[in-house]
């Protein structure tokens, strides 16, 4: 959602501050603030719009003070306006803030403390958190500040200084991540890494509940936590040549494979190795049906992996959206275990899924690409993507990364089960080939990006699949619409019939997945009655397919693989025309409007 940074040390911080909150604006960025405390003048800069409008401005600002906190935001609460921008501060401007989440209770404790006299300058939720801790703040900062947090409800990543205690930065966290940056004699916070990785990879995860005190030379929280390395390198969070995050992101699809499945399938076995279930491995035996859940792009991951558990690993699969489960009345007995798959692991939906699962005491597995996040602390037993950070907004290679992941879950189940050696063997053999057969899709780039020219007259698509391509149609559509602002819709092949075709006409474009597998045939029904009602057709096939060329507009062909593993592939010219349909009108590609990259309020 927003993103936070602080820093602590003998550096002037503004520099630092304006550099991590850059590479955070990809979480949210319809406003920015700094605070930055100097002896003599206190620097408060609060704005509406991008940092890359003001950066000229700030950076010929001379700005001292080696303490500040910084943030962009996402609104939630309040309109998108400078007084709305974080840092917030309390009456006396004693109290700087910056926050990360939500607080449900803000309107009972806005009146209560407007009653007690304090005067609010903003429309946020996040405001009464200053004046909150301006009530107790007698002196020393974290005692305060654990006061005030006793008062709230909802989620929260703070970072909170004062000028009447100033030698230190406190932070805190329920729900929405924190972590510290440990360097040589300086301290940093962040709501994540990619802020802080050029100056530290010594991090700490803050818990739930927990509340840091950074000082110029040393920190402290309520329990010693010892460093762990972050293995996100520098060049992983820049844009490497490219000219946005999210084509690097694609690009990296086939070495996403490769991290995803390194060192975790043994060749001559059939059989896989994933350490983080080997904790709970002799309780899986046991499992007699999964429910994996999850939102948004996860959630058509999810959906692929269900076909995979189901056909390979013959275990009773369901899915979920993490905001759907949380409110239904779930039924599960003791042999049932739930799979949550996040790439963030901080999805609010998820998480409070996740929760309402530990309750009802069943097993659960969590998948996400991001070390120490609420889903990977809160699982049973779990499984990391290793996809590396993902800037973009929109999800492309962490969508690779869970599905091989899934591959390997699929893997693993089923050997437990009644998979053969065989079959073991050939799905890992087809896994390793993939990221190959992946390159050498992306060097269809410039012909997908044609046909971004050729079809961004159109306003409208359908996207269509069947069984293991229908979730492709849902990511597809997905992908256009929230970088293109396009309507697209996917659907699956056999549900067109009862609806979408009354669409068809030769102003509403189809794109449909049909690679040769067991539903080619019906997919080809489809195609045919599309065309009749001369629908321009842009198809995904397999190389070998030599009629489909003769019933559809244009075609961009995908090397064979097994039908399980057909979506790792036929995704990528989906993710590369979205991208291109978004360049050619001219968006912000990586940061597509109203959307962040990760969804920690509900
Ligand atoms: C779409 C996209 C979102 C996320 C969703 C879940 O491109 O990125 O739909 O997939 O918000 O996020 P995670 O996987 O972090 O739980």
């Amino acid at each position: 959602m927003c993103g936070i940074i602080g820093y602590i040390g003998k550096r002037p911080a503004f520099p630092i501050l304006l550099s991590g909150l850059k590479r955070l604006e990809y979480r949210g960025y319809d406003s920015f603030g700094f605070f930055v405390l100097d002896k003599k003048t206190p620097f408060l800069f609060k704005k509406k719009g991008k940092i890359s409008k003001a950066e000229k401005k700030l950076s010929d600002l001379k700005i001292n003070g080696n303490i500040g906190i910084a943030h962009t935001r996402w609104g939630t609460t309040g309109l998108i306006t400078d007084e709305n921008a974080h840092p917030h501060f309390d009456c006396q401007k004693n109290i700087f803030l910056v926050h990360n989440g939500i607080i449900e209770n803000y309107k009972e404790l806005k009146e209560k403390l407007k009653k007690e006299g304090h005067k609010f300058t903003s429309q946020t939720d996040t405001e009464v958190l200053c004046h909150l801790i301006e009530k107790y703040f007698k002196g020393n900062l974290e005692e305060a500040t654990r006061k005030a947090l006793r008062e709230v409800r909802g989620t929260y990543g703070i970072a909170v200084m004062s000028k009447k205690d100033p030698q230190k930065i406190v932070a805190a966290r329920l729900s929405s991540p924190i972590i510290l940056g440990i360097n040589n004699n300086e301290f940093l916070i962040a709501s994540d890494p990619a802020a802080i990785i050029t100056h530290t990879r010594q991090i700490i995860n803050l818990d739930d509940n927990e509340i840091a005190v950074l000082k110029p030379d040393n920190f402290f929280i309520l329990k010693e936590k010892t460093p762990e390395a972050i293995e996100w390198t520098q060049a992983q969070v820049e844009k490497g040549g490219y000219s946005h995050f999210m084509l690097k992101e694609i690009m990296e699809e086939p070495e996403t494979i490769e991290n995803a499945i390194r060192g975790r399938i043994i060749v001559e076995e059939g059989a896989v190795k994933l350490g983080g279930l080997d904790d709970v491995k002799d309780k899986l035996k046991k499992i007699k049906r999964l429910i994996i859940i999850a939102c948004g792009t996860s959630y058509y991951a999810a959906m692929i992996g269900r076909y995979m558990l189901e056909e390979y690993a013959g275990i009773p699969t369901e899915v979920d959206f993490g905001s759907e489960f949380r409110y239904r009345k779930s039924i599960f007995d003791k042999n049932t275990a739930a799979i949550f798959l996040s790439q963030s692991g901080e999805t609010a939906d998820t998480l409070a899924a996740l929760r309402e699962t530990k309750k009802k005491g069943i097993l659960t597995l969590g998948i996400t690409n991001i070390v120490g996040s609420g889903q990977a602390r809160e699982t049973d037993a779990g499984v990391y993507t290793m996809s590396g950070p993902e800037i973009a907004v929109a999800s492309t290679k962490t969508f690779i990364g869970q599905l091989a992941i899934l591959a390997l879950f699929t893997i693993f189940f089923g050997r437990q089960r009644d998979m053969s050696l065989i079959t073991g063997k050939r799905i890992i053999k087809e896994l390793k080939r993939l990221p190959d057969l992946a390159r050498d899709i992306l060097k269809k780039e410039k012909i997908i990006k044609e046909l971004a020219e050729k079809y961004c007259q159109f306003s409208n698509f359908i996207y269509l699949g069947r069984k293991y391509n229908y979730p492709i149609a849902l990511e597809g559509a997905l992908k256009l619409k929230e970088i293109s602002y396009l309507h697209a819709e996917g659907y699956s092949g056999g549900e067109m019939k009862h609806g979408p075709l009354a669409l068809a006409n030769k102003k509403f474009p189809f794109f449909v997945i049909s690679p040769l597998d067991s539903v080619y045939e019906k997919m080809i029904s489809n195609i045919e009655e599309v065309k009749v009602r001369k629908a321009p057709i842009l198809a995904i096939a397999t190389i070998e397919d030599k009629k489909i060329k003769d019933i559809t507009d244009d075609v961009v062909y995908i090397p064979k693989t097994l039908e399980m593993l057909t979506p790792i592939l036929s995704v990528l010219p989906l993710h590369l025309f979205a991208y291109y349909m978004a360049v050619l009108k001219g968006y912000d590609v990586d940061k597509p409007r109203n959307l962040a990259k990760s969804v920690t309020v509900e």
